[in-house]
Parts: structure tokens; C-alpha cells; sequence
């Protein structure tokens, strides 16, 4: 185990009804507030007037940011940026899934800077300041409701690029918020999550019995309660399973003393900088291509991840078969849950592959599993034609 530290001072407040925390926050964070939320599913099942009502009972001055596109574009943070400066507004409230939250993160830190907020994704700068950020999370899937990264596309240079920006100070998580998510976008979230624990599981460091069994522990949850909410939209239980998994997944819990991979991510914000595709339905395309193309580098851990994971019963089978069978049962389960499983889903052809490669290696190689140059990402791009 590599050294640590962990820090994450988000406030996670969980349940059926958990929103009744809000009124406290105002007390806390100010009255004006800017409400940012996205193409309004919010309003369509009652959360918008809650919200609403709420903030208004504390006599809050509330100003709306409304239609943050999925993939968030740099042109929807600048707006927010605006709005903050010119109504004077002492906190970000974000209401909706990770692209809400990820442009509201951009907003807080974009406000107290004085150059361009875009700086801070090309690494020129590092955010040093943030307006007070709470989130009221409705999709289960990236994780940001309790992280610092934030991921916004810059639709002018066609870039998609993730930074380390500000955690929320708090997070309301209601299962109920999530019953609406339509069917695509819960298998897009599932894959995620899960993406998220792949992208910190395969790793060359050792002695990590606790970090791998949260791990394994994770995706086995996600794997019982997948088809639980595919069946039954509106199964509590099984939504809110998916919902703490998908916050475990990505909170700082499985990378502490772990050298993460992260490639698959990049190549995956690469491919929807270009096409403007789901997160999660890239990531389902690519992650098993990407381990096909890696796993040699450490069969062992893909033999562990097969048996611990997945169940593959070892026995009269050599390590790498196990390590495939593992990859192959990955598939499947995408395959099953209605997860796109080619480029060519959405109608993406080999004309951008290399364009797409360039973008996926903006500072270099990417990934430690196996540091990947561009003509990698190449060649796992062309096998997920
Ligand atoms: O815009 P609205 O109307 O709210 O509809 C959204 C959107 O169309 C809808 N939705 C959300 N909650 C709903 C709902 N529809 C009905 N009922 C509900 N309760 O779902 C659609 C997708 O929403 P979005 O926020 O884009 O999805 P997600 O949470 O998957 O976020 C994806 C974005 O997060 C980034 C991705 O790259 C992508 O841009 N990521 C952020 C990360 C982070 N900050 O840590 C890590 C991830 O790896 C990821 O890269
Ligand atoms: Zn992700």
C-alpha cells in the first residue's frame, strides 16, 4: 500500500425526505443563492417546487440557471459565472445529475478567479477559492455529489476535459429523486459507477486487501441491484443501493494508497468532446476493449477481479483464461442491462479515430495499468468499431 491522505468534507445527507435538511443550509450558506438544474426534469416530477418553496419560506433571493446541457458546455459556466458577479450571490445550489453539478463546481470556482475559468481545465491554473457549493443529486451515476472533479466540454475547441475544482459542502440524496431517471440514462449510470471502480481496481500496487474488497464489494451491489431497478423503476430499496454505490465509487474511498488508471475515462471524454455521446454509454464500449488490450500487464489482479467479481470458478483453467472469462462476463452483463456495446451504435466510423486519440492524450501518455500513447488509444478505438 502506497502512503495516503484522505480528506472529503462533503456532508452526505441520505434518504426518503432528506430534503428537509435544505432550510438548515440556507441558515448556513446565505440567502441568495443561485439555482442551477438542467433540461427540467426536475420540474416534471415536483422536486423544481419543492426546491422552490423551501427557498422561498427562508425568504431566499433566488436566481435560476436553467438548461445545463449533458456534457456541460464551458458556454453554460460562463453564464453562471455572470449571474453570480452581477446579483452578488453567496452560494450554488445544483439540482440534478452530474452535468448540473459538474458546471456548478466550474461556477464556484470560476467566480472567485480572475482569469478564465478554462484555465483551470488546461492546467494553467489551480483553483484557489470557491463560492459555498450544496448539491440535491437525482441520477445515480458519477460520483461528483461527493468529489472535487469536475468535467465540462468546450464545444468551441471540441475539448471535454475533467479537473480538480471544489467538493460540495453538502449533498441531499433522496432514492425517490431517482425512480424518474429514464431507463438509458440508469444503465448509463450503472456502467459508470462501475467504470469508476474498474478505473481504481486494476492497479499494479499490492497489499490492498481492504481497498480490492471495497472494491469488488461495490460492483457486486451494483450487479445485484442492476436488474432490481430495471425491473422495478421504483424499487426503493434497490435505487438507493445504486445510489450510495455510485457516491462510494468515486468519494476518495478506493484510491487511498492505490495508483489509479484513469485512461479509459480519457478516452471515453475524447469520444464525447467529438460526438457528444453519453458518458456511460461510451465507457460501456470501451472499458472491456480497453481490458482486453491490457490485462497481460497483470493477469493475476484480472483473475482476481474474475473469480471475486464475477464468480469464475478457476479450476482446471489456466490464469489468463480466467482473466478473459472475467472480461468476457463484463461484456455480458453490459450486453444485458441494454448498454451499447460498439462505436458503431452510434454511428461512429473510423473517419476521427486519430482525432480522437490526439484528444485523449492532451498532457501525454495516459493511465498506469498501462501508459498509453496515442497509437494505443488508437488500436482500442479501431477494436471498438
Ligand atoms: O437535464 P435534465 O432535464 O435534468 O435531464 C437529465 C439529462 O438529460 C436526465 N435526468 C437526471 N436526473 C433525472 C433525469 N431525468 C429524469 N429524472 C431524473 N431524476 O438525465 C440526463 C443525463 O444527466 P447528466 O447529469 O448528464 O448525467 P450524469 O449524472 O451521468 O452526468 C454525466 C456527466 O458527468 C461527467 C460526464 O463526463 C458527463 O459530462 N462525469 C463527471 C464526473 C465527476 N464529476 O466526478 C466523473 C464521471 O466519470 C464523468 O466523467
Ligand atoms: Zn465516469
Amino acid at each position: 500500500m502506497n502512503p495516503f491522505i484522505y480528506h472529503n468534507p462533503t456532508e452526505l445527507i441520505f434518504g426518503k425526505g432528506a430534503i428537509a435538511h435544505l432550510a438548515d443550509k440556507v441558515k448556513t450558506f446565505g440567502k441568495r443563492v443561485l439555482l442551477v438544474y438542467g433540461g427540467g426534469s426536475i420540474k416534471k416530477f415536483g422536486l423544481y417546487d419543492n426546491v422552490i418553496s423551501i427557498l422561498a419560506e427562508q425568504g431566499c433571493h433566488v436566481v435560476e440557471l436553467a438548461g445545463v446541457e449533458p456534457n456541460p458546455r464551458l458556454s453554460t459556466v460562463y453564464k453562471g459565472i455572470k449571474l453570480c458577479r452581477s446579483e452578488q450571490l453567496d452560494w450554488i445550489l445544483a439540482v440534478g445529475g452530474g452535468s448540473v453539478i459538474d458546471a456548478s463546481k466550474a461556477i464556484a470556482v470560476g467566480v472567485k478567479y480572475d482569469g478564465d475559468v478554462w484555465d483551470f481545465y488546461l492546467r494553467n491554473a489551480v483553483p484557489q477559492a470557491a463560492l459555498p457549493l450544496g448539491t440535491i443529486l437525482t441520477l445515480a451515476a458519477t460520483g461528483s455529489e461527493m468529489n472535487r472533479s469536475s468535467v465540462i466540454t468546450n464545444w468551441e475547441t471540441k475539448q471535454k476535459l475533467g479537473v480538480s475544482t471544489t467538493f460540495p459542502a453538502f449533498s441531499i440524496l433522496d432514492p425517490e429523486y431517482t425512480f424518474s431517471v429514464p431507463r438509458d440514462q440508469t444503465v448509463y449510470g450503472i456502467v459508470d459507477m462501475m467504470s469508476h471502480v474498474f478505473e481504481q481496481y486494476f492497479t499494479h500496487t499490492t497489499e490492498i486487501p481492504l481497498q480490492s474488497r471495497f472494491a469488488e464489494s461495490i460492483l457486486q451491489t451494483v450487479i445485484e441491484n442492476a436488474p432490481r431497478v430495471l425491473e422495478n423503476p421504483h424499487d426503493y430499496d434497490a435505487r438507493a443501493n445504486l445510489l450510495y454505490c455510485g457516491t462510494m465509487a468515486l468519494n476518495g474511498t478506493l484510491p487511498v494508497g492505490v495508483e489509479t488508471d484513469w485512461a479509459t475515462h480519457s478516452i471515453e471524454h475524447a469520444v464525447s468532446a467529438v460526438y457528444d455521446i453519453p458518458h456511460g454509454g461510451g465507457l460501456a464500449i470501451l472499458f472491456p476493449n480497453w481490458m482486453k488490450y491490457v490485462y497481460k500487464e497483470n493477469v493475476e489482479r484480472f483473475k482476481q477481479y474474475a473469480v471475486r467479481v464475477w464468480n469464475v470458478d478457476p479450476e482446471g483453467k489456466s490464469d489468463e483464461a480466467v482473466a478473459l472469462e472475467g472480461i468476457a462476463r463484463t461484456r455480458e452483463f453490459f450486453n444485458k442491462i441494454g448498454a451499447p456495446s460498439r462505436l458503431a451504435d452510434y454511428g461512429i466510423t473510423d473517419e476521427q479515430l486519430e482525432v480522437m486519440a490526439q484528444k485523449a492524450t492532451p498532457f501525454g501518455p495516459i493511465g498506469r495499468f498501462k501508459p498509453l500513447e496515442a497509437s494505443d488509444v488508437h488500436a482500442i478505438l479501431q477494436m471498438s468499431l
